[in-house]
């Protein structure tokens, strides 16, 4: 039996919607100030007169490609939103872009030892080991109810094979409820001595493309910014047969303990998130944006609507928000309200148009070439 998939014909934003009934709680992971906003206007002296429009007749669909047209651009990003049933009684679902649900792998895991997260300047380490219950339960447990929803699932993908990611997505085929699958590739490699496949180009492509071959689902497949040149590698998994790609996964990072006889965490390496990774973040996906033409997901520190338009300058055409719904799980849904009257308020019919506007109009020198040194 095929998945359903989860494909709006008419993405129109929806406008006065439900507002979740949480109250904001005071953020733990302050942004740095100030902040850089995206660059997208005219000068005022040579601006055109703006024609405001309604904010719900603003077009925020997108398309991921194989099928997958996401109602708007905003989603949640794996390991920070449960299975989205957490959410359920706090977060109006069906009104993200989709969730992105959290690792997933073939058998249960019960995740690294404790502690296994630290709050930092501008962010947090975490070090969950992708705890998670095993394909199949995931599937008894949650499929159902995603198939009732109109927003739709995508779940993250994680193994220490390629016959474990083929296995699992193997599993997850056909299964109604899921509209897509995203390859968690930062995991290591057990078969060549634990070498991450996202910092690969090879090991990257070998595990999309026998991915790819094993389902018809949406693929999108997740970069790791702990490389020196992404280059490489996102063009490996778009030729690969990605349909999109979701930029970044968390930098690797440790942290030490009060009495500094050891790191902190009960595994030592964590992975950076939150404000402080939005540069890097920024970079990646600039870069790729001018290597590949598939989709690129954005992901990395998102916390306020400037975050969005600045993923999207740089080429991105949907962001995921992570780290930000530990402090304020209601904010992807303000988003969704904040980019359509954004829109209508500079007369956009669509978001797309805000797409790419930072981005060179020839592919520039990468970072990977020392261009930000200057003797
Ligand atoms: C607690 C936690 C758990 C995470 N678990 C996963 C995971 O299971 N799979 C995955 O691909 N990314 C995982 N991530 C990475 C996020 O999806 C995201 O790529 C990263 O946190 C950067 O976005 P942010 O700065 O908005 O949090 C996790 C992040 C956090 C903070």
């Amino acid at each position: 039996m095929k998945a359903k998939r989860k494909v709006v014909t008419s993405g129109r934003s929806v406008g006065a919607s439900r507002q979740a009934s949480v109250r904001r709680s005071r953020p733990t992971v302050e942004p740095p100030r100030p902040r850089a906003r995206a660059e997208t206007r005219t000068p005022a002296s040579a601006a055109p007169p703006v024609e405001p429009i309604p904010p719900a007749s603003v077009d925020l669909s997108v398309d991921l490609g194989r099928g997958l047209v996401l109602p708007n651009p905003i989603l949640v990003a794996s390991g920070t939103f449960g299975y989205g049933i957490e959410y359920g009684d706090v977060v109006d679902v069906d009104r993200l872009g989709a969730i992105c649900c959290k690792g997933t792998t073939l058998k249960a895991r019960i995740g690294n030892p404790t502690p296994r997260v630290t709050e930092t300047p501008g962010g947090m380490l975490n070090s969950i080991g992708l705890q998670n219950p095993g394909v199949q339960a995931v599937i008894d447990k949650y499929a159902a109810t995603w198939a009732g929803w109109a927003v739709p699932v995508i779940v993250n993908v994680a193994g220490e094979s390629v016959g474990d990611y083929v296995e699992v997505t193997r599993r997850l085929e056909g299964v109604p409820g899921i509209a897509g699958i995203e390859l968690n590739i930062s995991c290591p490699n057990v078969g060549k001595g634990g070498l991450q496949f996202a910092i690969d180009a090879g090991a990257a492509a070998e595990v999309t493309a026998a991915v790819r071959r094993a389902t018809d689902l949406p693929l999108l497949v997740k970069l790791s910014p702990n490389v020196a040149d992404i280059r490489p590698i996102a063009r490996a998994i778009a030729d690969a047969g990605a349909d999109a790609l979701t930029a970044i996964n968390t930098l690797s990072g440790i942290a030490v303990g009060p009495t500094r006889q050891r790191p902190l965490l009960g595994n030592i390496y964590g992975g950076l998130s939150g404000p402080a990774v939005k540069p890097v973040a920024l970079r990646i996906v600039y870069e790729a944006a001018q290597t590949v033409s598939i989709p690129i997901v954005a992901i990395g520190g998102v916390t306020e609507l400037a975050d969005v338009l600045d993923f999207l300058a740089v080429g991105a055409v949907a962001v995921q928000v992570g780290t930000a719904i530990f402090a304020d799980p209601t904010l992807p849904v303000r988003l969704v309200d904040e980019l359509a009257a954004e829109c209508a308020g500079r007369g956009l019919a669509s978001h797309r148009d805000l797409v790419g506007t930072a981005l060179p109009k020839k592919a520039a020198a990468p970072s990977a070439k020392g261009v930000e040194y200057r003797p």
